[in-house]
């Protein structure tokens, strides 16, 4: 009865309620094999994970396994291309770029009921009590979604987080609210440590736990940064930090996703560096910072114990109507990036999001220059279909901006006279400004898709890598110091690029690359 109460004064703007409102279909979900899909749409990445097929929102669950084969879990809708029907999909890597599909890892009880997000652990110190002959138990945290509420479930895997039985016990959390998910859990000490969304109160709790089933409330973190409309998937992670001035090597970071109400529209993440003491995370300073500069990453998590993290690469204003569906399928994910805090000085802690070693899958080498200064160039794809480029930059030492320097990045197709464009801005008055541009493609329009996305930088970017993986491009400037993730939708495959500068000052001096990936579902 509590419980419906709760419900009846729900937001109507809840995940949960556009949920039940769109998964219409009641298609069997298949068991104990992997969902098959076919992976040679025009508008398939071929190095961003997506789905076999169906719709694919949150990573969930990641986690490096015993053996270092990378898992990948995340909120899935087999049986139709918009969310709903939540399950765990579930994919293996050895590099995390190239997946092998595996059965869905975890099933609602119900058809009235969802899996929805949360986190793995691996406990070889048997703390659960599940594992009394093996030291690679694998354990998963989430929120089973009901009509009434949202309660913290547990299931534990014998076999490396392949399958999974629900813990008699469950639910291990449940406070009577529908608003109350998303738990990431982290090893801190002798200690569980779980962050969780009071998703409509803008709070995330703290609670511990000696062995993942008895949880006590810690302490909670309450309205900080954009609030959104909900908070949601909050992380608690402890990160290298790369350049300490004190002597600590490690760092804590707090991230909340918000979805609706980011300040670009829609779904954003937003983090927080800080002390982290077991129980009270603390900000070091009052600022909100973004994760990324575009509009298509949200609900990115952390593998467990390890500085690596992948997002999702869509945005929830228009994840249901991207027209991928003709293919089957919706939803991919980010690279995977390794992360660290650097000390920025005046600016504060700042995260740093690298890609992570992307060598396995370079193939063809598709372009290469010492001196693009001033100059452009024009690289064919050949028989590559997604392409990265790497271009560093250096400037003389006393350099000003006189006039409006330029680097260019045009991506084209081969006959419809579609393009993405991007660059970098440099002029004596502005700041140094990093911008994409989806709007020159015809593949998806909607008022809400919105075209021109940039950020500022107070230095002059030295280095930017680009990728272009067919319906998906991420820009990475100064290793990952600013990150832009965006969605783009032609009617055509891009088969060439166009790269170069202008205008730079006497002195620059400017090295490219260009090489075309490998289409790892080949
Ligand atoms: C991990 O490696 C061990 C030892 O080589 C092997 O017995 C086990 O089957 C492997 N597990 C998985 C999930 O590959
Ligand atoms: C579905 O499963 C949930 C969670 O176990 C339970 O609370 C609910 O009563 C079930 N609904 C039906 C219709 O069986
Ligand atoms: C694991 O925990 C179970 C339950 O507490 C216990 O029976 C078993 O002995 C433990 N095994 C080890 C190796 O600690
Ligand atoms: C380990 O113990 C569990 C629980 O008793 C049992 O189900 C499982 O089969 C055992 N695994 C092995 C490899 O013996
Ligand atoms: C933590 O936040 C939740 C959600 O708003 C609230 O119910 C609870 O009372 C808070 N706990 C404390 C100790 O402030
Ligand atoms: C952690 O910080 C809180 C708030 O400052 C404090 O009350 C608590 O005693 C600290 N715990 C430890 C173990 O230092
Ligand atoms: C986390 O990983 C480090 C190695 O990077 C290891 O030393 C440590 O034991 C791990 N911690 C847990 C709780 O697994
Ligand atoms: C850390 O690196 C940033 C970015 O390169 C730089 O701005 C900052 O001064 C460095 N901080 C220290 C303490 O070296
Ligand atoms: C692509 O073409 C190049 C040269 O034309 C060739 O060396 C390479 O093997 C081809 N790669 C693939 C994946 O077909
Ligand atoms: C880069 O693009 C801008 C905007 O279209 C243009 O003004 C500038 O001349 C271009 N620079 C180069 C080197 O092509
Ligand atoms: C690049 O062009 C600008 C303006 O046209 C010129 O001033 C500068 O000397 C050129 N840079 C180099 C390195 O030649
Ligand atoms: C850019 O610099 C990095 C090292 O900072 C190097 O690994 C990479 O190969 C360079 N790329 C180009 C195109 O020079």
């Amino acid at each position: 009865m509590f419980g419906r109460l709760i419900a009846i004064s729900s937001i109507i703007l809840s995940f949960t309620s556009l949920v039940t409102a769109q998964s219409t279909s009641t298609a069997p979900v298949p068991t104990g094999v992997p969902v098959q899909g076919d992976y040679n749409g025009p508008l398939r990445p071929r190095v961003h994970y997506s789905p076999p097929k169906g719709f694919m929102n949150d990573p969930n669950g990641l986690f490096k396994d015993v053996n270092g084969t990378w898992h990948l879990y995340y909120q899935y809708n087999p049986t139709d291309v918009v969310a709903g029907n939540q399950h765990w999909g579930h994919a293996t890597s050895p590099d995390l770029y190239t997946w092998t599909n595996q059965p869905i890892a975890l099933f609602p009880p119900n058809s009235t009921s969802g899996v929805f997000s949360g986190s793995i652990v691996v406990d070889p110190e048997n703390t659960s009590g599940f594992f009394p002959n093996s030291t690679n138990g694998v354990v998963a945290i989430y929120t089973l979604n009901t009509p009434e509420k949202q309660v913290q479930e547990i299931a534990y895997s014998f076999d490396d987080g392949y399958t999974f039985t629900p813990y008699s016990g469950n639910p291990v959390l449940d406070v009577g609210s529908n608003q109350f998910r998303d738990p990431k859990v982290v090893r801190y000490g002798d200690s569980w440590v779980m962050v969780i969304a009071f998703a409509s109160e803008y709070v995330i709790g703290i609670y511990t736990s000696p062995d993942l089933k008895e949880w006590t409330h810690a302490s909670n973190v309450s309205h900080i940064g954009f609030l959104g409309v909900q908070y949601e998937c909050p992380n608690l992670v402890e990160i290298p930090i790369r350049n300490s001035s004190t002597g600590t090597d490690k760092g804590w970071v707090l991230t909340i996703s918000i979805n609706p109400g980011a300040p670009l529209g829609g779904s954003i993440t937003q983090y927080f560096p800080g002390e982290f003491n077991g129980t009270h995370f603390v900000p070091h300073d009052g600022a909100t910072r973004l994760s990324n500069f575009g509009k298509d990453d949200y609900a990115g998590q952390f593998f467990y114990n390890e500085s690596v993290s992948i997002g999702w690469a869509s945005n929830w204003e228009y994840r249901n109507l991207v027209p991928t569906a003709t293919e089957g399928w919706r939803s991919s994910m980010t690279l995977p990036r390794e992360n660290y805090l650097i000390d920025s000085g005046v600016r504060g802690w700042e995260l740093v999001q690298e890609i992570y070693d992307i060598q396995p899958i370079l193939s063809d080498q598709l372009a290469s220059s010492d001196n693009l200064v001033n100059t452009t160039s024009q690289v064919d794809f050949g028989n590559s279909t997604s392409v990265y480029f790497d271009m560093n930059i250096t400037y003389p030492a006393d350099v000003t901006f006189s006039t409006y320097a330029s680097i260019n990045f045009t991506f084209s197709t081969q006959s419809s006279n579609e393009q993405f464009k991007g660059g970098y801005i440099l002029t004596g008055s502005t700041p140094n400004t990093i911008w994409v541009d989806r709007g020159n493609t015809n593949g998806f329009d909607y008022p809400l898709f919105t075209n021109k996305f940039s950020a500022s930088q107070v230095k002059p970017a030295e280095r930017i890598q680009g990728i272009i993986d067919h319906s998906l491009f991420e820009v990475y400037v100064d290793n990952g110091s600013v990150v832009g993730t965006v969605d783009v939708y032609p009617t055509e495959p891009f088969t060439s690029l166009s790269i170069g500068t202008g205008d730079l000052p006497e002195g620059s001096t400017v090295s490219l690359q260009v090489w075309g990936l490998k289409d790892t579902w080949a």
